[in-house]
């Protein structure tokens, strides 16, 4: 039996026809209409039309935002606007299926879990480092969902006491560290100096602007200034892994999101700076950092897994 899994991002929905081995059969993607009647009328269509003629049990829609533990309510998405929003009544109401809401983190790091670089563990802590900082927690083969369901809000985690303001509304999350969007920033202010940050100038003239896409280019070739940006991310990350290693004593690290397409690159700093701030170092067992293996597809694969999950057909 086939599910469908929805991934809606900031700037494109990806939704895709998925079997019980995590493989997605058929697949489409659409750019993330601004206005909500629009969104909700793209999700809509996606569904219908990737369900149109095939047995699927149920639909699971990953959204970048705090979910209810009903899994039908977005409380808040952070770098969207939705506020309460009933989604998963809304939908029902247009959809003959079964619909599941989840944290577009929760369905990639559970994707990782079951098919990707998370598979051979029991405990695992997944970052999805993109325009935000997405958490997801396995504890014991169980996604954690805390419980009013907004758990493994990892990005929202304060590193920096009035450090500063958050898309959440409080201030010195590490989304605001440790995102592509801080990425970004930190190699704007290398571009800003004189210095390693020549190469990130130059493109930043050359368009206008410096990009993800930029930032990602000039760290696969190597660039000095972009592998300087890079660890002062990985810096962040891998600090903030060490604190959650003293909560949860995950035995995996996974990252996924744009920025982890950077590899060992990322992984490295992240490495050193946990293995330097870990409680009780020396005396720790080390848990393995590895890059997601799904990448884009993770929240397509796992929005449909849990959807699977909760209508008991997993
Ligand atoms: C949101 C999370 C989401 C993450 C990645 C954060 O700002 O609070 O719900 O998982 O961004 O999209
Ligand atoms: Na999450
Ligand atoms: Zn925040």
């Amino acid at each position: 039996m086939h599910a469908i899994g929805i991934d809606i991002g900031g700037t494109k929905i990806a939704g895709g026809l998925v079997d019980e081995f995590g493989t997605i059969v058929a697949a489409e993607r659409v750019p993330t209409p601004q206005e909500p009647a629009e969104l909700l009328d793209a999700i809509v269509g996606m569904i219908t039309s990737l369900s149109d003629g095939e047995q699927v049990v149920a639909a699971g829609v990953a959204a970048p935002g705090f979910i209810d533990a009903a899994q039908s309510t977005v409380y808040y998405t952070p770098n969207i606007n939705w506020r309460n929003e009933p989604l998963r009544a809304r939908l029902e109401a247009r959809i003959d299926l079964p619909v599941f809401i989840d944290n577009d983190a929760n369905a990639a790091g559970w994707a990782e879990f079951r098919y990707g670089a998370g598979r051979l563990y029991s405990d695992m802590v997944t970052l999805t480092i993109g325009t935000g900082v997405g958490g997801a927690i396995v504890v014991r083969d169980t996604l954690l969902r805390g419980g009013f369901g907004a758990g493994a809000e990892i990005g929202h985690m304060r590193v920096v006491p009035g450090g500063l303001p958050c898309g959440c509304g409080a201030h010195g999350c590490i989304e605001q560290y440790g995102s592509g969007r801080a990425l970004l920033r930190y190699a704007n202010e290398l571009a800003d100096a004189a210095g390693i940050g020549q190469s990130l100038a130059e493109a930043r003239r050359r368009t206008g602007k410096l990009t993800g896409d930029d930032v990602g280019r000039l760290i696969a070739e190597e660039d000095p200034g972009a592998l300087a940006a890079l660890r002062t991310l990985g810096r962040w990350l891998g600090e903030a892994s060490a604190s959650l290693s003293a909560v949860l004593d995950p035995q995996v690290f996974v990252f996924g999101g744009g920025v982890a397409a950077a590899g060992d690159a990322l992984l490295e700093p992240i490495r050193a700076a946990y293995l330097e701030n870990l409680p009780a170092r020396g005396y720790h067992p080390e848990p393995d950092f590895l890059i997601a293996e799904l990448f884009n597809d993770a929240g397509v694969v796992g929005a449909a897994d849990l959807a699977r999950l909760g209508v008991g057909a997993a």
